[in-house]
């Protein structure tokens, strides 16, 4: 992604892109005579009127543009404007240059652009519309690729802007290859290709990584993680990473925690057979936490931070967990298994134990967790829980500015009741009424009093539709909440007594 500091008139491309508020298209005024009445006509006639991702394209007919064409896209009303309403105009232009095979883009970050959040949104959201859900495709019309795409700054913002620009474009491309792991099939991406992905990915961005096999998490006593892993031909495995820069002060440590089931039929309690597909994005979690740890490193935020993904298959099958069973947690408190399909919060729940002997003070777990969160808040929130309160907050709002919506839930005392279990210590599910709640009462019973805060992404890390700025599968949602957690600590006092 290039970088042009000065007068967007000048810009050599096939497509400059412009954008404008509703109802003050008049910033519209030095591409007027660009385009020989066609500007002046769409706005007259309301074609294209600045309203929230509309989109018009014109050629540039007039001497003294290099420009091919001008593309508007509306940013709605100038009130409502975020950071995100950016990030997601720029996605817009970029999904809108590749349906049109244009090979070269110029996205124009001026007036209400023209600040480094924003140009650093543009510049992810741009990325963002670079990725292909068809990776598996192999008849002709493989999907264009933008060949070179250029935002235009205003002079004065040449030094601030080109560092957002950078930063925005890690950013997007690591949503993109956490996005591009969420799509692989459960045959592709069994559990020890997850593992040597995630290897892979962490070595690449210089992080030092440990592989756990099924020895290991034996000699651990991680029988959570492992009892999720019986019913499958394929054993479990536990990723963890260590991103530790000699400029990071020794704590806070921040330990990342991601689901990785690489396929959830459900086991013995197993699921329906309609949209059971669905259920090989069920590692999103662990996806986000490792693309967002080589993000970090990337970027050379200065705090220690440890990532553990648990990997595992929930399958059916003859050596399988039954309802009923007992397990043995690491941490050691033991779990009636109710429910086999109740499996994210068991292998989370010894992961988040691990991050802790990892040596985290401060705990970000991640995951598909519960058909109950999509109830609760539907496709377009996260469920954001956690302790302390101040965490909480603090997540949010660093969430929402980074584009991921999230809004919290109670973890009052009352929900742990319906845990209890006549045999063990707890049953791994209090059933539907609530359900993503009691999901994080389980979880909670892991973090060791640590702060910490879980999202449950199982409404928002697949889109079942279309939508203008963002298409239908993987939303690589997360990625960019974690890596804001990380680059915002010192705003929120992470000192290792919380
Ligand atoms: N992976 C699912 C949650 C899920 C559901 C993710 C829909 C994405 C879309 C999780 O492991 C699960 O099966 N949860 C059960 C819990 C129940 C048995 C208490 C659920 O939500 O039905
Ligand atoms: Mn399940
Ligand atoms: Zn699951």
């Amino acid at each position: 992604m290039d970088v042009i500091a000065g007068e967007p008139q000048t810009v050599d491309t096939d497509l400059v892109i412009v954008s404008a508020f509703e109802s003050q298209t008049n910033t519209l005024a030095p591409w007027v005579q660009a385009t020989g009445g066609e500007l002046e006509r769409a706005i007259e006639s309301k074609e294209f009127s600045g309203k929230l991702f509309e989109t018009f394209v014109t050629p540039i007919a007039a001497a003294g543009f290099r420009a091919r064409r001008l593309a508007l896209v509306g940013l709605g009303s100038q009130s409502a404007f975020e950071v995100d309403t950016a990030r997601r105009a720029a996605t817009v232009a970029g999904l809108m240059a590749r349906q049109r095979k244009i090979a070269r883009i110029a996205f124009v970050a001026d007036g209400a652009l023209d600040n480094p959040d924003v140009i650093q949104a543009v510049a992810e959201g741009l990325t963002l519309a670079e990725f292909d859900p068809g990776q598996y495709k192999t008849t002709g019309d493989a999907q264009f690729q933008v060949r070179e795409s250029t935002i235009v700054l205003k002079e004065g913002s040449r030094e601030a802007g080109s560092a957002a620009v950078r930063r925005g474009r890690v950013i997007g491309q690591h949503c993109n290859l956490a996005r591009q792991l969420d799509n692989e099939p459960g045959n592709s991406l069994t559990p020890s290709v997850f593992a040597d992905r995630i290897a892979e990915v962490a070595r690449s961005g210089g992080l030092a990584v440990e592989t756990l096999d099924q020895a290991d998490l034996e000699r651990l006593g991680m029988g959570m993680l492992l009892g999720v892993g019986r019913g499958s031909a394929e054993p479990p495995r536990l990723v963890a990473m260590r991103y530790e820069p000699a400029s990071a002060p020794r704590t806070p440590v921040l330990g990342l925690v991601g689901k990785g089931i690489t396929f959830d039929t459900g086991g013995i309690s197993i699921k329906p057979a309609l949209d059971m597909g669905r259920m090989k994005d069920d590692m999103s979690g662990g996806a986000a936490v490792t693309c967002a740890m080589r993000a970090i490193a990337a970027l050379g935020a200065p705090v220690r931070v440890v990532g553990v993904v648990p990997i595992a298959e929930n399958m059916p099958g003859g050596r399988a967990i039954r309802p009923g069973d007992v397990l043995k947690s690491a941490s050691g408190k033991t779990v009636e298994v109710v429910n086999t399909d109740a499996e994210g919060r068991l292998i989370l729940g010894d992961a988040l134990w691990y991050a802790q002997k990892l040596g985290a003070t401060h705990l970000v777990d991640i995951a598909t967790l519960t058909g109950a969160i999509s109830v609760a808040l539907g496709r377009i929130t996260s469920g954001l829980f956690g302790t302390p309160q101040s965490f909480v907050d603090h997540v949010r709002a660093v969430a929402e500015r980074a584009g991921d919506r999230s809004w919290p839930l109670p973890l009052f005392e009352e929900y742990k009741d319906e845990l209890r279990s006549d045999i063990a210590d707890m049953i791994n599910t209090a059933g539907r009424m609530g359900g993503a709640i009691t999901a994080a009462m389980f979880l909670r019973e892991f973090t060791g009093g640590l702060p910490w805060i879980h999202l449950d992404i199982a409404g928002t890390a697949w889109a079942e539709e279309n939508k203008p700025y963002m298409l239908k599968g993987p939303t690589g949602v997360g990625v960019r909440t974690l890596i804001a957690i990380a680059s915002a600590i010192s705003d929120w006092k992470l000192s290792a007594d919380g």
